[in-house]
């Protein structure tokens, strides 16, 4: 078993309950950043997706593996998991012995697609190049049970991050790829990813339309199409529709699809799932005029900061503040210059050293993203029962 999954299952003791983080703050005193979970928002995000998407939701385990997230989903009913590396299967495997697993990286080492076909029964592989199909084909033995998913780029603008500059392949491509898999005796499927943090639903109907257009070309039954992640979460910068209007979009343009919208449809959210799931509790450790320095930062928790997303925050209300409030620059702690906030925050003006702010948004790509540089770790963790509710934003 890799460190990753034994450190993994080593973390799965129930965390303790507080009501609020004011609680966590008054019980704990703590000088180290703290994540709140709240199983209760991943509860309801799950609940969206298994109520209102018409086909089955896999979890993107990259978005946040932590086993505690991981449970709440399980809990609530995602039995299904887009996973992108033989750790992730393992972890998932080892929680949950009755989930999928589902190896949706579209470029794996030959001894990790041997292990997940063989020791975990993965059925489901996503390429997107001729290399790739033949090196399964060396690997797996070939059989119908075996679903190979083509990747299709799909480029929207109104995305933070284009997956599709690095992964994906055109509609030409895709119909050499799918004939390819039906001679060599497997399943096909497509799948695409609009990109993360999507800011537009109509890019499902418009990436749906590639989809469409393979269809009308292509002879090879299709198994599964896989209409990938997305779904945004809420971010200060960034107001968007509900996730309601975006599933609402993968349906609409799921019925365009006419016949071939009889395949199996699948979704992978990560962010849409885990978005609300935690905050994070920092604590200023020494401020000068109006500049603060925090305890986790761009190279912990913050790193999405960087790529232009604002996570909400407040103030964790510890004493009575100043309403008057001042924009402060919020510096991470390491000894990096980079360790900065882009974007400089408001907060009360009397804000001093000692006092907890808490981000919101940070179940998604915040633990999954932290690394260990100069000693700084975020690693604490406790449930919290109440909402997260942003100081004086939209969001709240
Ligand atoms: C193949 C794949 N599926 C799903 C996801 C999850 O995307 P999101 O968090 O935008 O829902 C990603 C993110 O990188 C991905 O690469």
């Amino acid at each position: 078993m890799s460190k990753a999954v034994q450190d993994a299952l080593n973390q799965t003791a129930e965390l303790p309950v507080y009501a609020t983080p004011e609680d966590v703050v008054s019980a704990l005193d703590p000088d180290y950043p703290i994540y709140c979970v709240r199983p209760h928002a991943i509860h309801r995000a799950a609940r969206l997706f298994l109520d209102k998407f018409p086909g089955e939701t896999l979890y993107a385990v990259k978005c946040n593996p932590a086993p505690h997230m991981l449970k709440a989903l399980y809990q609530a009913g995602i039995r299904h998991f887009d996973t992108a590396s033989l750790a992730e299967i393992a972890l998932v495997s080892q929680l949950f012995p009755e989930s999928v697993c589902y190896f949706m990286h579209p470029v794996k080492a030959r001894a990790a697609i041997a292990e997940a076909h063989e020791r975990y029964g993965v059925r489901h592989h996503v390429v997107d190049h001729l290399h790739e199909l033949q090196k399964i084909a060396e690997v797996i033995p070939a059989h119908r049970d075996v679903v190979i998913l083509v990747r299709l780029a799909v480029h929207h603008q109104q995305v933070v991050y284009d997956l599709s500059s690095k992964f994906g392949t055109s509609a030409e491509e895709a119909l050499v790829l799918l004939a390819e898999i039906q001679r060599r005796g497997f399943s096909a499927g497509l799948c695409f990813h609009v990109g993360s943090q999507c800011l537009d639903p109509d890019a499902y109907r418009v990436a749906m339309q590639t989809v469409r257009e393979v269809l009308d070309r292509t002879p090879v039954p299709l198994r599964c199409v896989d209409v990938g992640g997305g779904f945004p979460g809420r971010y200060l910068n960034h107001p968007v529709d509900g996730l309601s209007s975006y599933i609402d979009a993968v349906v609409a343009a799921t019925r365009e699809l006419g016949e071939a919208g009889e395949s199996q449809l699948f979704c992978e959210p990560g962010r849409g799932l885990a978005e609300g799931g935690e905050s994070l509790i920092t604590q200023v450790q020494l401020r000068k005029d109006s500049a603060l320095y925090l305890n986790d930062g761009i190279y912990g928790s913050m790193n999405e900061e960087q790529t232009g997303l604002r996570r909400p925050h407040r103030v964790v209300a510890t004493r009575k503040f100043s309403a008057e409030r001042t924009r402060f620059t919020v510096y991470g702690p390491t000894c990096d210059s980079l360790d900065v906030l882009p974007d400089s925050v408001e907060l009360p003006e009397d804000l001093r050293e000692g006092d907890w702010i808490e981000f919101g948004g940070m179940g998604a790509y915040g633990l999954a993203c932290r690394t260990a540089f100069n000693g700084f770790f975020p690693n604490a963790f406790v449930a919290v029962e109440n909402e997260f509710v942003a100081d004086g934003s939209p969001l709240g």
